[in-house]
């Protein structure tokens, strides 16, 4: 048994090393949560194969054979010396990697000298990120900007329910909960594109919370952060173009396809409202592919009616017209500001989140209406 035993967990502990648990590693406590995983890995292993070799070998060994169905094994008063031993060596056991998992846990929350505060602003279906300022005001984001190497405390505050903010690269995550104000900190340790997720269901345009952390060189997050206006509505814009990049090794449950729109976005500027921003905002900041099927954008959703077949044929439709505006662009952005103004056959109200108005610009909406006007069959 101690044979098979040793033979499973040779072959087990490299099996469940070689498995990616993790995505990419961008910070500190990512690789030091990684570190902890494959400890607990390396120790649980071989209990659990020596536990099933015993378990195994007893129901094959012991086994009841024909002849046998009225007989008894011999009585047992119990064993002192081996109660002891499968107590204590257990317990040894946990306590060990509770403490060494604490001590990780606490050195992951350690207060760092010169950290940085960043506020993270929740609210029905956004993030909203903000850099206090030396003058006292605060520039806003709709996208995460960090510093590589530099220490992070964020300041998550909710305006509603209760959301999560989850960067999985960075293997942190803490509530936002109304009402109070909670702690994270996080030290950036490789430069890229991170998605952040809200992880906790706070209604139907859940899934549509998402936003993208970028973690620059410092000067790259200096230059970046002197570029925007202080106390300024957010200054979203068109997304940056790589906002929907898939990080390498990580896969959000395949939802949006990459390449489908965002190469071709251009940086903002007189360009703005063009249909390629509008196909920017659509896949990204406003998440409409979720919902929505459009050839155009790549888009696949099915929860929502399908703009090709629907978009233009309602607009026409008589009983649209007044409600929502004679022409397709006015149409359209009625549609995206007052959703449930008209609704069109076979779908409720309720389910599309009728907060477009406040969480988008007017030029990323006027955008949107500029490329759904174009791509509408
Ligand atoms: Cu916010 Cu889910």
């Amino acid at each position: 048994m101690v044979l098979i035993g040793v033979i499973a967990t040779a072959i087990g502990i490299p099996l469940a090393l070689i498995i990616p648990w993790f995505p990419a590693e961008g910070s500190i406590q990512a690789g030091n949560i990684r570190t902890l995983y494959h400890v607990l890995i390396i120790a649980t292993v071989p209990i659990f194969v020596l536990v099933e070799t015993v378990v195994l070998f007893s129901v094959w060994k012991f086994r009841m054979r024909p002849g046998q169905e009225e007989m008894d094994g011999p009585p047992i008063h119990g064993n002192t010396r081996l109660e002891v031993v499968w107590t204590a060596v257990p317990a040894i056991l946990i306590v060990s990697l509770c403490t060494y998992a604490y001590t990780v846990l606490r050195a992951n929350e350690a207060n760092k000298q010169g950290a940085m505060t960043v506020n993270v602003t929740t609210r029905q279906f956004a993030f909203q990120f903000g850099y206090p300022q030396a003058n006292g005001k605060q520039i806003l984001s709709p996208v995460l900007y960090l510093p590589v190497h530099q220490p992070i405390v964020f300041k998550l505050r909710s305006y509603d329910v209760v959301h999560s903010f989850f960067v999985p690269s960075f293997s942190e995550k803490i509530d936002a909960v109304p009402g109070i104000v909670t702690t994270l900190r996080v030290t950036p340790s490789a430069l890229g594109t991170y998605p952040v997720e809200c992880t906790e269901l706070c209604g139907a345009g859940h899934s549509l919370m998402r936003s993208t952390a970028r973690v620059v060189s410092p000067a790259a997050f200096e230059q970046w952060l002197r570029a925007q206006p202080t106390n300024a509505p957010p200054p979203i814009g068109s997304p940056p173009p790589n906002v929907n990049e898939a990080v390498p090794g990580y896969s959000p449950g395949g939802s949006s396809s990459p390449g489908g729109s965002s190469g071709a976005s251009s940086s903002a500027g007189a360009s703005s409202t063009s249909a390629a921003a509008g196909q920017a905002v659509f896949t990204g900041d406003a998440g409409c592919s979720g919902c929505h099927t459009l050839a155009a954008a790549s888009a696949t959703g099915t929860v929502g009616p399908n703009l090709d077949i629907r978009l233009r044929a309602d607009c026409a439709g008589a009983a649209s017209k007044p409600i929502r505006g004679a022409t397709l662009q006015q149409c359209i952005r009625t549609a995206i500001t007052k959703p449930y103004a008209y609704l069109p056959s076979g779908y409720s109200a309720g389910i599309m989140p009728s907060n477009f108005a406040q969480r988008l610009t007017s030029d990323q909406i006027e955008a949107l209406v500029n490329f759904l006007a174009g791509a509408a069959k």
